[in-house]
């Protein structure tokens, strides 16, 4: 089999996945995504730099079959869409070993049970000679676990980031050739997996900018051989800036939740704020995750269950707090028919958020007279607070 060139003597044998729809019971992928492997061939040995998940190990070792040698498998990242092909690459290559940092090597006995004595931990700034061809491993902690390292090949000026800069788009081509789309697909991606360690990730990007970087090739998604574009991007998500924008996730029963989100919408927009409004019974998490990415202010919409909040609404408000987004300002509104905890509860699900909380405007039954005026005056709080941080755009 031909192998993709990327360079002299780096290659591409990755695995594009057009179907997967879900990943991690938890993430949507709309446009499928890739596990990305990449070999580099020196004059005296031979890497792999990371693998493909399981389901599609058949795709790398058909790949790997005219290879008659590996001497090290690179693991920048122990997650098993990425490292659950090497016991299969070490059964088959005898005498290769797998290069991980010391946490990676531990999680790669547990998740995968390679033996530990052909694990070698690599640390930050050590090189690999390959002959011709030298591999630099860069420390780069929790994009996105605690063990993740990105690989730079010098003589190249290539960076493997594994997971960090990543999309989850399957593409026949193996570079970005539609930026709008790969820049769309990156965003959801980092919303979805990076935004918890939006300052982490500032922090690597400035090391990865020391570095001459002619291609950033992650181990999802096309590689970018622009990169200035897809790390202004990154830049962007993970900077202080907020977008003039609020967020209502909701969900309703009967229809008095939604008119109370319609009419809060539109008095929002009356104020020149823009909003981003998701029924949670027909949203994608994905979405909803990309959009808090830069907005400042969420307002969680929910009638009361029983006693509590709507548990989509409780999976949406769980989800967000879990990613850790730049949010600014939170508020609650929402609907009860004779009493609840609903506030309580949203207000608990959402404590991780570093956000000032508006006061939330709860109605009895449906909305009324008084009931849209409060919805005003929230409308209002939420203008003045974004003019009065210069959050404009
Ligand atoms: Fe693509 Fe964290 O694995």
């Amino acid at each position: 089999m031909e192998l993709k060139k990327i360079k002299e003597g780096v290659f591409w044998v990755g695995a594009v996945d057009w179907d997967r729809r879900l990943f991690d019971s938890l993430i949507p992928l709309p446009d499928g995504t890739s596990y990305n492997s990449f070999l580099v061939r020196g004059s005296e040995k031979t890497a792999l730099i990371d693998t493909v998940d399981p389901s599609k190990s058949a795709v790398l070792m058909a790949a790997l079959e005219g290879v008659d040698r590996i001497d090290y498998i690179v693991s920048n990242h122990s997650e098993q869409d990425h490292s659950g092909t090497i016991p299969l690459v070490l059964e088959k290559y005898k005498s290769a070993k797998v290069l991980a940092s010391a946490k990676g090597r531990e999680f790669l006995v547990d998740l995968l049970n390679i033996p530990i004595e052909r694990i070698t931990a690599v640390s930050d700034g050590e090189t690999l000679q390959l002959g011709g061809k030298t591999l630099e491993f860069i420390s780069t902690p929790w994009v996105h676990w605690p063990e993740t390292i990105s690989t730079y090949l010098r003589e190249d000026k290539i960076i493997f980031t594994c997971d960090m800069f990543g999309s989850h788009l399957a593409a026949s081509s193996l570079y970005v050739d539609d930026e709008a789309k790969v820049c769309e697909a990156a965003k959801r991606y980092y919303a979805e997996v990076m935004m918890p360690f939006r300052t982490t990730i500032r922090k690597h990007m400035e090391k990865v900018e020391k570095y001459a970087v002619d291609i950033i090739a992650p181990s999802h998604g096309p590689l970018h051989r622009n990169v200035k574009c897809i790390l202004d991007a990154h830049r962007e998500w993970v900077s202080d800036d907020l977008s003039n924008t609020v967020v209502i996730p909701y969900a309703t029963m009967h229809g008095s939740t939604e008119l109370m989100v319609d009419y809060l919408t539109d008095a929002l927009i009356g104020l020149g704020v823009k909003v981003e409004k998701y029924n949670l019974a027909v949203t994608d998490n994905g979405k909803l995750a990309m959009s808090v990415v830069d907005a400042a202010t969420l307002v969680v919409a929910s009638p009361t269950v029983l006693t509590g909040a709507h548990p989509a609404v409780i999976s949406a408000a769980f989800l967000i707090n879990a990613l850790r987004p730049k949010l600014k300002f939170a508020s609650i509104i929402g609907t009860y028919g004779w009493a609840g905890k609903m506030v309580e509860q949203v207000t608990s699900t959402i404590s991780s958020l570093k956000v000032e909380m508006i006061e939330p405007v709860i109605v009895k039954g449906r909305p009324k007279g008084d009931d849209f005026k409060k919805l005003d005056d929230l409308a209002a709080k939420i203008a003045k607070r974004h003019k009065d941080n210069n959050i404009t755009k």
